[in-house]
């Protein structure tokens, strides 16, 4: 099914376009928002109309005015040739993958990728015949070098959602199309709010709906957003495997979007007071994140980026793994758990250097990775404060 741009013109600054984006009230009887349409059989008026798939809506898996309404939402602020929208994050990376990949082919993969994206390398992308090779995402225009007759794909995350190394998209974009490679990028941390991908030079851009578009952790949902080199064959991709996102979630996603501008300006802030007051505290050595002006990543982010969100990392003193866990166990404010995006804060220890292949992780010291939710910035940093007392006493015992 075709999935045409929004009809609302190009006009309106970001905010409003977020609030106006994909929806169309005249179509539901004047109410606001587009309701959950849950559906697989869409019934036709004649046999005539049913044999030659005469109309709006065909099946429910190819789409519906709750799943469209969020395509074209998307599709208009990513400046896309069209979306598609799966039922998860990693759904969409590997679909993503899958549309622009074939036996035989020679795939280059960040060695900064979100770990499960490099599972689906390492296993199914291996059983079907394409080979993967991890870079270095500092790598560059240098990406060229690795390049081989049958590279068909380029596949980028910045910053890197554990150890924030800030990749230059444009030039590894421009390397890989001279020599005819598709770009792709997970830009799940900026979101299109904070990083324009596809005028960046990438084809098909990831985003994990989980996170920021949900905002409440309440739901799983992916993103792919195409331009027009890769468009078709992403859509014809996605009918043939069918893998689309379940309405309610798709419902609420949309919700999300009209305070996507509003939220991710206050994970913002939040995030960066955090860090900063990070920075200060003896028993941290440093903190990853390039909205500082002393990270490494910090010119890149400046120029190819127009904010930061919630998630960092930081790296601590060296400590004993008790003395961590001291620290994490009696945390009151701050969850322990996988995923990111939502209204709470949370921190998960982690290490890279168990699965990167292309660089080496040795990060001289525990590191911790935190979301910055909506609590009270002081209440988080007490939280903490108390942790590293903990962290402390442990240590000398
Ligand atoms: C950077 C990044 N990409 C993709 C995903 C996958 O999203 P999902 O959890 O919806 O599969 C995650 C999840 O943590 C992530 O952190």
């Amino acid at each position: 099914m075709a999935n045409p741009p929004s009809s609302r013109p190009g006009r309106f600054g970001e905010r409003t376009r977020l609030v106006q984006a994909g929806r169309d009230p005249s179509a539901q009887h004047g109410f606001v928002n587009t309701p959950i349409y849950r559906g697989s059989t869409v019934l036709y008026p004649t046999a005539d109309d049913l044999l030659h798939r005469r109309g709006r809506y065909v099946y429910g898996t190819a789409g519906t005015p709750t799943t469209e309404a969020l395509e074209r939402a998307w599709t208009e602020l990513t400046g896309a040739a069209g979306t598609v929208l799966t039922p998860s994050g990693l759904a969409a990376v590997s679909l993503a993958l899958l549309s622009c990949l074939k036996s035989g082919d020679h795939l280059l993969m960040t060695d900064s990728a979100y770990r499960p994206t490099r599972v689906f390398c390492d296993t199914v992308l291996r059983r079907f015949g394409v080979e993967t090779t991890y870079y270095d995402p500092l790598v560059g225009a240098e990406v060229a070098a690795l390049m081989r007759p049958n590279t068909a794909a380029v596949f980028t995350e910045s910053p890197g959602s554990q150890s924030f190394e800030m990749q230059d998209v444009p030039a590894i974009a421009a390397a890989a199309h001279a020599r005819g490679a598709v770009v792709l990028m997970d830009n799940t941390w900026a979101t299109p709010l904070f990083f324009s991908p596809h005028e960046r030079g990438v084809d098909l851009a990831v985003e994990a709906g989980t996170k920021y578009l949900s905002g409440g952790s309440d739901l799983l949902l992916g993103l792919v957003s195409a331009n027009e080199r890769c468009w078709r064959r992403l859509r014809a991709t996605f009918d043939a495997m069918a893998v689309c996102a379940g309405p309610e979630d798709v419902f609420l996603a949309l919700r999300g979007l009209r305070s996507l501008s509003l939220r991710l300006k206050e994970h913002e802030r939040q995030a960066l007071e955090l860090a900063r007051w990070l920075t200060q505290r003896p028993e941290v050595d440093r903190v990853l994140h390039p909205g500082l002006a002393g990270d490494p990543g910090h010119a890149v982010w400046r120029r190819d980026f127009k904010g930061s969100t919630g998630l960092f990392s930081a790296i601590l003193k060296p400590a004993s793994s008790e003395a961590v866990a001291a620290m994490l166990d009696g945390l009151e404010l701050f969850g322990m758990g996988f995923s990111w995006g939502g209204f709470e804060s949370l921190v998960i220890p982690f290490d890279c250097a168990t699965y990167r292949s292309a660089t080496t992780w040795k990060p001289g010291g525990p590191a911790l990775r935190f979301h910055i939710g909506f609590e009270d910035v002081d209440d988080l940093k007490a939280d903490l404060d108390a942790g590293f007392a903990r962290l402390r006493e442990k240590a000398g015992a």
